[in-house]
């Protein structure tokens, strides 16, 4: 087994720094979780499902803590236990979200609070929970990945939409509020990527429509002007450059990683 020194960890620039990633098991959270563990981060990754956390963890070398962001006592719980295997959480990634798209008319007042409750409500427990480490020591960050939803309206994705403006207000406002201490607030505001979310909307258009599944790919990396989807590598790469030590004046911003969707 290699030690941290041996695996050249000690080179990274977030060596030490301990990044608690939700959502952590697939698409853009396992990216950053590997991305950031490749930089000498010490990762915890919260989530629903264990099992590919697990496996994450095991590559990794991080810590799996399985967790229900839409419940506050949960998230307690799981933060007591990421302290006591990384220690004070230096950077808090908050990823975990769930999208739906039906039209409006038809969309139930349970898929609403679902949403809202998944992709906003998870992000002031989350941030809150997490205040007393944020607030004490050096370079701290905390990152929402939201997304170009957050920035303006999308036909069909109501409750989705809703979640992530409320997201990029609630990232703006503690920007704000903690201007003047050592943490940065920042969102990452993606457009289609290439992630097991994207499959479901695919497989959503697939099932409401006669396109298959390939054409609905398409379809949805047509939203990006630039024709593709964007990889989780490449939101990662963002929500990396947000927790460098060099973006501490870096707050209150909304990062489009879009494909010039938002241009
Ligand atoms: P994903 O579906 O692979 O990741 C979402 C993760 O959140 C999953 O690991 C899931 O298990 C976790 N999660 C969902 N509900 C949870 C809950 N209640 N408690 C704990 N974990 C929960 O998809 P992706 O794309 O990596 O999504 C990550 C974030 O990126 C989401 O917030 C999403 O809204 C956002 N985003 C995604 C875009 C896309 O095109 N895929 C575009 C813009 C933003």
């Amino acid at each position: 087994m290699l030690d941290e020194h041996e695996r050249g960890r000690d080179l990274g620039w977030a060596t030490g720094r301990h990044a608690l990633i939700t959502g952590g098991g697939s698409g853009i959270g396992a990216a950053t979780a590997r991305m950031l563990a490749a930089e000498g981060a010490k990762v915890s990754m919260l989530g629903r499902r264990a099992e590919p956390m697990r496996e994450i963890a095991v590559e990794i070398g991080g810590a799996a803590i399985p967790c229900d962001v839409t419940d506050r006592s949960a998230i307690e719980t799981a933060y007591a236990e990421a302290r006591a295997a990384n220690g004070p959480i230096d950077f808090l990634i908050l990823n975990a979200g769930v999208a739906d798209s039906s039209p409006f008319a038809r969309t139930a007042r349970d898929t609403f609070d679902r949403i809202i409750a998944t992709n906003l409500t998870s992000l002031f427990d989350g941030a809150q929970l997490a205040l007393p480490d944020l607030l004490q020591g050096d370079n701290k960050r905390l990152v929402v990945v939201a997304s170009v939803a957050g920035l303006r309206g999308a036909a069909f994705a109501a409750p989705y939409v809703a979640s992530k403006h409320g997201a990029v207000g609630l990232v703006k406002s503690l920007a704000l509020e903690y201007a003047r201490t050592l943490l940065t607030v920042n969102a990452v505001c993606p457009g289609f990527v290439d992630t097991p979310m994207t499959d479901q909307s695919a497989e959503r258009i697939h099932q409401a429509t006669r396109r298959s599944e390939a054409e609905a790919r398409e379809a949805l990396a047509a939203m990006n002007p630039s024709g593709r989807l964007v990889s989780a590598d490449e939101v990662a790469a963002s929500i990396l450059h947000l927790c460098h030590p060099m973006s501490r004046s870096i707050t209150g911003a909304c990062l489009t990683v879009d494909g010039g969707a938002t241009a």
